[in-house]
């Protein structure tokens, strides 16, 4: 069993939707079939921005477990575990802060980006500045060779480099790996609204949606917004609904959409009937499985715990290592 080693983590500050499920998760659940994967709830990350009513972590940590098991993350392959259950990402963040010069920090492009965006959230923190310390612990703790990200999160990345070559260059060579990424090119998922989908924007669907809760979205969805009238030809490069059909509809029934549009032969009603059936028919087993999950809490609390007794045995591997190289 010589895989080589994915480390990967999400925050849970709200509820997944099709922007992750495509983005991301469809993602991870492949990458199990060729690397020994660690999949984590970055709750410890979420407090960084939600440490003023943390509720919405508690409640999102539990369910996004469960949907990552529903789509298919499988907890007899994968690790799977939640951050503050692993008391040694702290211990290792506390000693990577020790060698981690802050003007690293500063520089980082998405530490000043967010300050400015969510400054409603009051991010002048230490904790918040020291995120990508954190993260440099998370991955390193695991000794991970690749760590799918989106691009976004690339200049984290590259400080988890300089941070483990910094302690290999104090410490000696070799004791800490130095990951690459695994870029997952992110599809633009475009939400009810036009603008990218989010929670935060209230234009997403979620991947945990029912039949009854999905159809009314899809049907809200803008399209094409120079077709006004049933009769005008639309153009489906222009539609914010088209995409989905990318994602989720076969390709003959994709030509006969184009044409149909672009004649108006078709209506945007029938277009999004066709892309309610298919959603229906891509989610339905998920859905089941998120209520199956749901009934039996147990099995998730067991999933859970599986998780953290993996983890706790591979990061304390890497910790003896460490405290050794630091004299403690
Ligand atoms: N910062 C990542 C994000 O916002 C989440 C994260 C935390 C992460 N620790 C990680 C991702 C370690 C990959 C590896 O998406």
């Amino acid at each position: 069993m010589d895989k080589r080693r994915i480390v990967s983590g999400i925050r849970p500050t709200g509820d997944l939707h099709l922007g992750h499920y495509l983005g991301v998760l469809k993602n991870w659940v492949s990458l199990q079939d060729e690397y020994q994967c660690f999949y984590f709830v970055a709750d410890w990350h979420a407090l960084t921005s939600e440490y003023k009513d943390p509720t919405i972590i508690a409640q999102s940590s539990r369910d996004m477990v469960i949907i990552w098991l529903s789509v298919g993350l499988d907890p007899e392959r994968s690790v799977l575990f939640r951050q503050s259950d692993i008391k040694s990402h702290a211990e290792l963040f506390t000693l990577l802060s020790m060698i981690t010069p802050v003007s690293w920090l500063e520089r980082n492009p998405t530490y000043k980006e967010m300050r400015e965006e969510l400054k409603e959230k009051d991010l002048s923190t230490f904790g918040f500045l020291g995120y990508p310390v954190l993260q440099a612990a998370d991955i390193v703790i695991y000794h991970a060779d690749r760590v799918p990200i989106g691009e976004d999160q690339l200049p984290h990345l590259e400080l988890t480099r300089e941070i483990v070559r910094r302690f290999n260059h104090l410490y000696g060579a070799e004791i800490l790996r130095e990951p690459k990424e695994i870029l997952t090119e992110a599809p633009r998922v475009p939400g009810l609204d036009g603008r990218k989908m989010s929670k935060s924007y209230g234009n997403a669907v979620f991947i945990s949606e029912t039949e009854e809760s999905l159809k009314p979205k899809v049907m809200q969805m803008l399209t094409d917004i120079k077709r006004m009238r049933r009769s005008d030809p639309g153009e489906p490069k222009d539609c914010n609904l088209y995409p989905f059909h990318d994602f989720f509809t076969d390709e003959s029934t994709r030509e006969e959409i184009q044409a149909g549009c672009r004649s108006a032969q078709w209506g945007c009603v029938d277009c999004k009937k066709i892309l309610i059936k298919n959603l229906i028919a891509e989610f339905r087993p998920v859905w089941e499985k998120i209520e199956y999950f749901r009934g039996h809490k147990t099995l998730v609390d067991d999933i859970l715990k599986a998780g953290c007794e993996k983890a706790t045995r591979e990061s304390a591997l890497t910790m003896v290592r460490v405290r050794e190289a630091m004299k403690l």
